[in-house]
């Protein structure tokens, strides 16, 4: 059966931009996430340029990857950046104890990640250890990274080779506090978060936007602590906030527990759905968390930045548990689209987010075989690659009507996931089809402009865990969709059951 669904979409009301930032990434001294991920080493058969991966730079860049966050996670409050400097051999060595409990070469440090952020033409976001380091070694990496002059820092850094500093816009006050950052209690961190923004400074013309450690999950207490601690949100709507810049937010979607999270492959239906009820509650989180800080930031001047999310599901069979190796499959790939409905909806507030991550590790856009190297493109991989034209583009609102629902776990899921934006004469409207089994039709009801060309892709496949791999590279990928037709309130497009479809449209 067929089931039609209304999208009304007023194309001539504009809302908050999209930050390109949204779509951003994260890389993590973990598993094969950096080493055999993105460094191979300058000797390596795999081609690559000073020792980095040249398929992955080159598949990153096609998806125009805005900014990287690193080295953690978890492990970046177990970092300390002058390990990861001069001569590679000569650098020490430490133990990944979050991590596989490995031995850290320290072969991929600073100056090959700024060098990575260079190929990928990407923004740096560095990740400063407030668990286990100091306020003066953080605030002397800022110094290393960011000044020009003959400071001590910059010194060293020319020493080791790069003359001219680097620029670095974003930058992380520790990262999970109330975990493996610290265990610090909410009061705690946000004094120490004061405390590490003053001393990470802005040299030069380089200014810091400093993102303190925020909550988990619906931990509001976390995040009205912080909210509290910033000077005065209220008085003056001109002036920057202070000390830091943002707070952060971790949500991860899992069909289980966190002891079971559910495989990546061989799921049943239910877990299907309750897969995707989990994903559309980062729609509520983020609801619930910015109704916070709109009491205490009534400028809103203050950023809402998830820099984890995605899927976490067990590890495949035979892998390393503590390396975090999962398969990616076409319903990987509806959790990043549903994501995305919510980061587009919470535009106002939402400045960035970044999936947890990027190669080999948790929901990857790209996966290496370990053996022969080939590099895998996975679903996730082309739902950023068909939402680029949302970057920087003006949200513009999507009210859904006859959107059919389904009870799973205690709540309704919507069939229906939607968002959609506008960039000068193109507009882009996202369709995700969350029923596993029933096609549907949506009519988008188009208003305010005329649409005088239309393009549509769609991503879908038979199975619901079909994935790619290096014998089927593309078992799912996205194909040009005709089941796009003239309807007299604009288009009348087909959802096949559980697929992925955006529409670009022309306007005049
Ligand atoms: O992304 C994997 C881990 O998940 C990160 O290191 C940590 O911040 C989170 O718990």
């Amino acid at each position: 059966m067929t089931t039609t669904t209304t999208a009304v979409i007023d194309l001539d009301l504009p809302g908050a931009t999209i930050s390109r930032h949204v779509y951003g990434h994260f890389a993590e001294h973990l598993g094969r996430c950096i080493y055999g991920g993105f460094w191979v080493g300058e000797d390596s058969p795999v081609a690559n340029v000073r020792g980095i991966r040249s398929d992955v730079v080159e598949a990153l860049r096609a998806i125009s990857i805005p900014n990287l966050r690193w080295p953690g996670g978890c492990f970046a409050d177990d970092y300390h950046w002058r390990d990861g400097i001069g001569p590679r051999e000569s650098r020490p060595r430490m133990v990944n104890s979050h991590w596989g409990d490995v031995v850290e070469d320290n072969a991929f440090g600073t100056h090959e990640f700024m060098d990575l952020c260079e190929l990928l033409g990407a923004d740096p976001y560095v990740s400063g250890n407030v668990g286990s380091g100091s306020v003066a070694e953080m605030s002397d990496w800022v110094e290393y990274l960011t000044r020009a002059d003959d400071s001590p820092m910059a010194a060293l850094r020319r020493a080791n080779g790069r003359e001219q500093p680097w620029r670095v816009p974003f930058w992380g006050l520790g990262n999970e506090a109330w975990g493996c950052g610290g265990n610090l209690r909410a009061e705690q961190f946000a004094s120490l978060a004061r405390q590490y923004a003053t001393y990470t400074r802005n040299h030069g013309g380089n200014l810091l936007y400093r993102i303190a450690a925020g909550a988990n999950e619906a931990d509001l207490h976390w995040t009205e602590t912080l909210l509290r601690s910033f000077d005065d949100l209220a008085a003056d709507p001109a002036a920057p906030a202070g000390p830091f810049q943002a707070v952060s937010l971790h949500y991860y979607t899992m069909a289980g527990s966190w002891s079971d999270k559910g495989d990546a492959t061989g799921f049943s239906t239910d877990q299907w759905y309750v897969t995707m009820a989990r994903a559309r509650r980062m729609e509520e989180l983020l609801t619930r968390h910015s109704t916070v800080m709109d009491r205490y930031d009534p400028h809103r001047k203050v950023g809402l930045v998830v820099d984890e999310w995605g899927t976490w599901w067990n590890v495949e069979k035979g892998t390393n548990p503590g390396f975090l190796y999962q398969q990616n499959t076409l319903r990987d790939a509806l959790v990043a689209s549903v994501h995305f409905d919510a980061f587009h909806r919470h535009a106002e507030r939402v400045v960035m987010a970044n999936i947890a991550q990027t190669v080999n590790v948790l929901q990857a856009m790209i996966l290496t075989d370990p053996d022969t190297g080939t590099l895998v493109l996975t679903p996730t991989y082309h739902v950023f690659a068909m939402n680029t034209g949302h970057h920087d583009a003006a949200s513009l609102a999507v009210h859904l009507r006859d959107v059919e629902t389904r009870a799973v776990d205690g709540t309704e899921l919507p069939l229906v996931s939607a968002s959609a934006s506008v960039k000068g004469d193109t507009a882009l409207v996202s369709l995700s089809n969350l029923d596993a089994d029933t096609d549907r039709i949506l009519v988008l009801d188009l208003r305010g402009r005329d649409v005088v060309g239309h393009t549509a892709r769609v991503l879908t496949a038979t199975a619901l865990d079909a994935h790619n791999t290096p014998a089927q590279l593309d078992a799912v990928a996205p194909t040009d969709h005709a089941g796009v037709r003239p309807h007299p309130r604009g288009l009348e497009v087909d959802l096949p059951a559980h697929s992925y479809v955006t529409v670009a449209l022309e306007l005049r």
